[in-house]
């Protein structure tokens, strides 16, 4: 399976970088202070897709922001920029009802984790296999 490396010393807080991983967009989001307590303080049992899709942590994780980030401190957020629901890619930088990514395709709203909270997707976007090489280089795959 290929990997890459992605450099992500440039990303400032609050913004994204997109980059392109086996034919798909992947977002990865410096977040905010604000985006992690917002994130944070949902009630999982709320949302409509309780599981973090997280191919990192273990299968059927709860959808917690902890489960979501790719750091402790969940400042990082990597995601997959394919709508759970038809496959359009979402907009970000805290689009849609909830502040995070939102899918005009027919209305998705993703919260600053990337868990569907309104519109027809079924599932939290998905999280791809990354870590941390170094401080600022995260590897895809
Ligand atoms: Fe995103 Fe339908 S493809 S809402």
């Amino acid at each position: 399976l290929s990997t890459i490396r992605v450099d992500v010393s440039g990303v400032q807080p609050g913004t994204q970088l997109t980059v392109q991983y086996l034919g798909k967009p992947v977002f990865v989001r410096r977040r905010t202070q604000e985006e992690i307590e917002a994130a944070t303080g949902v009630d999982v049992s709320s949302l409509p897709d309780p599981e973090a899709r997280n191919p990192n942590i273990e299968d059927g994780a709860p959808a917690t922001d902890d489960n979501r980030a790719l750091d402790d401190t969940g400042e990082w957020l990597v995601q997959i920029g394919v709508c759970t629901h038809l496959g359009c890619v979402p907009l970000g930088d805290g689009a849609g009802d909830f502040n995070g990514w939102f899918c005009p395709c027919h209305g998705s709203h993703y919260d600053a984790a990337g868990r569907i909270r309104k519109g027809p997707a079924p599932e939290n976007l998905h999280i791809p296999v990354a870590e941390f090489a170094d401080e600022s280089t995260i590897v895809l795959g």
